[in-house]
């Protein structure tokens, strides 16, 4: 799971998802595209609204997405359109890129670092029902 910032977006699908595919054997990770926040835990606001819907993402550390993280993962989700250009401009080769999509086919998951609470909450939704229909399409 990518976002920019790996603070707002990304821990939030990644808390999902984990949180949905407990009996599933599933590695799941989230990094940004960006360096600002590394090493810091996810943003309050996410944090908050995650834990509303019962999922304790504050454990997790922002990270940067690496080109190594391509050998690592099967897939990598992108919340918008400049992750997903931010990702691909770090792929060398075909079966790299294949890897990459927006977690919402044709949609962004907006960025709601600049605004209220009630963005993150739309961010949690759109999230959620992404990661439903992304679990129930693996094996
Ligand atoms: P995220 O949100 O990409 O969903 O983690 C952002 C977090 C931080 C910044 C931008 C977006 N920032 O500019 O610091």
């Amino acid at each position: 799971m990518v976002c920019l910032g790996n603070i707002c977006r990304s821990p939030l699908a990644h808390g999902i998802f984990e949180h949905l595919i407990s009996h599933k054997n599933i590695v799941v990770d989230s990094a940004g595209t960006a360096a600002y926040h590394v090493g810091n835990p996810p943003d309050p606001r996410s944090q908050e609204v995650a834990q509303s819907h019962g999922i304790d993402i504050s454990t997790q550390k922002a990270r940067q997405f690496t080109a190594q993280d391509f050998e690592r993962y099967d897939h990598i989700f992108v919340m918008d359109r400049s992750n997903y250009s931010n990702v691909i401009r770090l792929a060398t080769q075909e079966q790299h890129r294949s890897k990459v999509e927006l977690l919402i086919p044709d949609t962004e998951v907006p960025d709601p670092y600049y605004g209220g609470f009630d963005g993150f909450e739309k961010c949690y939704q759109m999230i959620f029902k992404a990661c439903q229909k992304r679990i129930n399409a693996f094996p």
